[in-house]
């Protein structure tokens, strides 16, 4: 498969781009392409513009978000990688998200979340949080994000399966950070293929 990972983090240095890179390499040894979109590094603008509501629902698309557009058609699974903020997705990928699957490309009604007009991709979401498990599923983040995101968001984008993988801790010893690191690869390793449902 081509696998495309998305990196949401300013330093390249920061634990984030530590699992996009070890994601990366677990899928690389299971034999797959790599391809990695590091936002930050290459200046996309998450700021959703009076630019984008004049070109929706038009045929011409914005440059940028055409860019992005063309590196999804081209993978076969997609990982994003970015730290829980405020229980929620930093505003570098909430732009992301909302510029590029847009209406009439990524989806064209909102009533069932397994439909898409996108081909079936691999998703995966690979989520440093400084939170620890416990503390997440007892009061509902958990649940509140699982829905967001894996029923409310990324159906409608085609990607299936879809997996949510929050490392917790991610702020804790290097000794947790190790194992979450060497869990970010086995995820890489295991990447289940597109699920095509009829
Ligand atoms: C602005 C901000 C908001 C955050 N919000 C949360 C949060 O809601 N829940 C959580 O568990 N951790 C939260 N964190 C902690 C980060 O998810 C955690 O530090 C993560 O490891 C940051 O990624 P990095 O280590 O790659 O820098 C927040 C951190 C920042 C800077």
């Amino acid at each position: 498969m081509h696998v495309l990972t998305i990196l949401d983090h300013p330093n390249p240095a920061s634990f984030s781009a530590a699992v996009a890179q070890q994601f990366m390499q677990g899928a690389k040894a299971a034999g797959h392409s790599v391809e990695l979109a590091d936002l930050h590094a290459e200046g996309f603008d998450p700021r959703w513009s009076m630019a984008d509501i004049e070109a929706d629902g038009r045929t011409t698309t914005l440059s940028d978000v055409r860019n992005e557009q063309e590196r999804i058609a081209r993978a076969d699974a997609i990982c994003l990688v970015f730290p829980l903020f405020w229980w929620g997705m930093p505003s570098m990928t909430k732009g992301w998200v909302d510029r590029v699957w847009t209406w009439g490309w990524a989806y064209n009604q909102l009533d069932d979340s397994e439909r898409s007009l996108q081909r079936p991709r691999s998703g995966v979401l690979l989520i440093p949080a400084g939170a620890r498990s416990d503390e997440m599923e007892n009061a509902g983040y958990l649940a509140a994000l699982d829905t967001a995101w894996i029923k409310g968001t990324f159906g409608y984008f085609g990607l299936a399966p879809r997996r949510l993988e929050v490392l917790y801790g991610s702020t804790g010893s290097s000794k947790r950070r190790q194992s979450l690191l060497e869990k970010s690869y086995q995820v890489g390793l295991t990447l289940a293929p597109p699920q095509h449902t009829e």
